[in-house]
C-alpha cells in the first residue's frame, strides 16, 4: 500500500491546525480505502476556447510546446481537438464551442468576473485522471460526498462518455474527471465523429516546421506543473480537496512575503517525474482583499482571482538541461528558446530570471489571447528538485500582476 504521508516536506509557510489534522486523516483514509492505488497519473487536461480560436491556439501550442495534433472529435455543438506528445505524458483536449451563444456551466464560471466575462468560453476546465477501476473510484468518492455529473449530463455537455466527471470545485472552479484505462492501452475518448481536419492539420504542420527551423523542438519538454490561483481563504481547502480527489501528496508551501502570497505544491505519489504527471500548484494571497486598505500590501494574486475568478493561471513547460552537440547557441537552453519564440512575435512579461547557481531559471509569457493562459518555461540545472526560488516567484508574481492591470484597463475601456 502506498504511504501518502511518507514524502519529505518542503517550505516555510505555516498551515492551520485544521489543515495539519485533516491532511493526515484524509491521506491515511485515502490510502486505506485503496483510492491512492486505484487513481494514477493525470491522463489529459481539458480546455475550452471561444468560437474561431481553436486552430490558432493549436498552432500556438504546436510552436511553444511539444504537443502534436492527433484528431478532432465533432459533436453537435463542439469541436474537440486531441493533442498528444506520447503515451508517457498527458494529452490536451482543446474544445471549441461552435456557436458563441451556447450557454452552460463552464461559461457561467467566467461570466460573473469582470475580465473573465470578456472571453466567456475560454477557460481551463480541469484534468482527467487515469484509474484502474472506474466504478470503485466513483462509488468511493460519492461516499466521501463528492458529486458527479450524471451520464445524461455528460452527454448533454458533449464530453467523452467514457469519463466520470466531478462537479466543478467550489474553491478552484476546476473539474476532476476519471477515465478507466489499463497502463498499456491507448487513450480513447468516446465522443462524436473523429476526423483529421485539413485546416487544423495545416496550421499544426506549419507551426511544427517553424519550431524545428528555430532549433527549439528538441529543447522543449512536457508539462512540469499546472498553477491554479484561488482566493486567500481557500488555500488550505483547495489543497486538501485536490488531494482527496487525486493520488497526489502535499509537497509543501512557501511564503512569498514580498508579494503577500504563497505557492503551494502537490505531486503524484506514483511518479516523481513531473513529465509523467505534472505537479499541481496552488497560489493564494496571504490576506483577503478587504483588509488591503488597512495593510497596504501588494496583492496581485487576490486581484487576479477577483478579475478572472479562481482558475488555472499558467502551464509550466520544462526546458531541457542537456546541451546537444548541434546546439551551439552559446546561452542556456531556456534563454535560447525564449529568444527564438520572441522572434515570432510572442511577448514575455519579464526577462528570464534565476541562474544556474540558484538551480533554475524561469520566465512567464504574456497570456494567450485564445485561452488566457500564461506559459511558463522552467529549466532546472543538475539535480535541482524545487519548483522555484523565492526571489523568482516574487518577480514572476509581480510581472503577471502588472500585465493584469493593463488587461483590466483595456477591459474597462471596452465596457
Ligand atoms: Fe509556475
Amino acid at each position: 500500500m502506498t504511504q501518502s504521508l511518507s514524502f519529505a516536506r518542503h517550505g516555510d509557510k505555516r498551515n492551520s491546525d485544521f489543515f495539519n489534522e485533516y491532511l493526515v486523516k484524509l491521506l491515511e483514509e485515502r490510502d486505506r480505502s485503496g483510492l491512492t492505488d486505484n487513481i494514477h497519473e493525470i491522463d489529459a487536461m481539458m480546455i475550452t476556447v471561444d468560437p474561431g480560436h481553436s486552430i490558432r491556439y493549436i498552432a500556438e501550442l504546436a510552436l511553444m510546446t511539444p504537443y502534436h495534433y492527433l484528431v478532432t472529435l465533432e459533436s453537435e455543438s463542439h469541436w474537440t481537438h486531441i493533442l498528444r506528445i506520447d503515451m508517457n505524458s498527458p494529452d490536451f483536449l482543446v474544445r471549441e464551442v461552435k456557436d458563441p451563444n451556447t450557454r452552460g456551466i463552464f461559461r457561467s464560471l467566467n461570466e460573473v468576473y469582470p475580465i473573465g466575462q470578456h472571453k466567456p468560453n475560454s477557460r481551463y476546465m480541469g484534468e482527467i485522471l487515469r484509474v484502474s477501476d472506474l466504478h470503485d473510484v466513483v462509488q468511493c468518492q460519492q461516499d466521501r460526498e463528492f458529486r458527479f455529473f450524471s451520464q445524461d449530463e455528460v452527454r448533454k455537455l458533449e464530453l467523452p462518455g467514457n469519463l466520470a466527471i466531478g462537479k466543478p470545485s467550489p474553491y478552484t472552479h476546476n473539474i476532476v474527471a476519471y477515465m478507466e484505462r489499463p497502463k498499456d492501452q491507448i487513450r480513447t475518448y468516446a465522443l462524436g465523429i473523429s476526423s483529421i481536419r485539413d485546416d487544423v492539420q495545416e496550421a499544426y504542420l506549419a507551426a511544427k516546421e517553424k519550431q524545428a527551423e528555430l532549433g527549439i523542438d528538441k529543447l522543449i519538454l512536457p508539462i512540469d506543473h499546472l498553477a491554479t490561483r484561488v482566493y486567500s481563504q481557500n488555500r488550505e481547502v483547495a489543497i486538501l480537496e485536490y488531494l482527496s480527489l487525486s493520488s497526489y501528496y502535499y509537497w509543501g508551501s512557501y511564503d512569498i512575503t514580498d508579494q503577500n502570497s504563497s505557492t503551494n505544491v502537490t505531486k503524484s505519489v506514483h511518479h516523481s517525474d513531473e513529465m509523467r504527471s505534472p505537479a499541481k500548484v496552488f497560489t493564494a494571497n496571504n490576506t483577503p482583499y478587504f483588509v488591503n486598505h488597512l495593510e497596504k500590501l501588494p496583492s496581485p494574486t487576490e486581484t487576479f482571482v477577483r478579475n478572472y475568478g479562481p482558475r488555472l493561471h499558467h502551464l509550466a513547460i520544462a526546458v531541457s538541461d542537456e546541451t546537444l552537440p548541434q546546439d551551439q547557441h552559446g546561452m542556456d537552453n531556456i534563454d535560447f528558446v525564449v529568444s527564438q519564440i520572441a522572434s515570432q512575435g510572442r511577448n514575455f512579461l519579464l526577462d528570464v530570471i534565476g541562474s544556474k547557481e540558484d538551480g533554475l531559471k524561469q520566465i512567464f509569457s504574456s497570456a494567450s489571447e485564445h485561452s488566457s493562459l500564461i506559459i511558463e518555461y522552467v529549466q532546472r540545472f543538475g539535480d535541482f528538485q524545487g519548483f522555484f526560488t523565492k526571489d523568482n516567484v516574487a518577480e514572476l508574481t509581480r510581472a503577471a500582476g502588472v500585465e493584469e492591470e493593463l488587461i483590466q484597463l483595456q477591459a474597462a475601456s471596452k465596457a
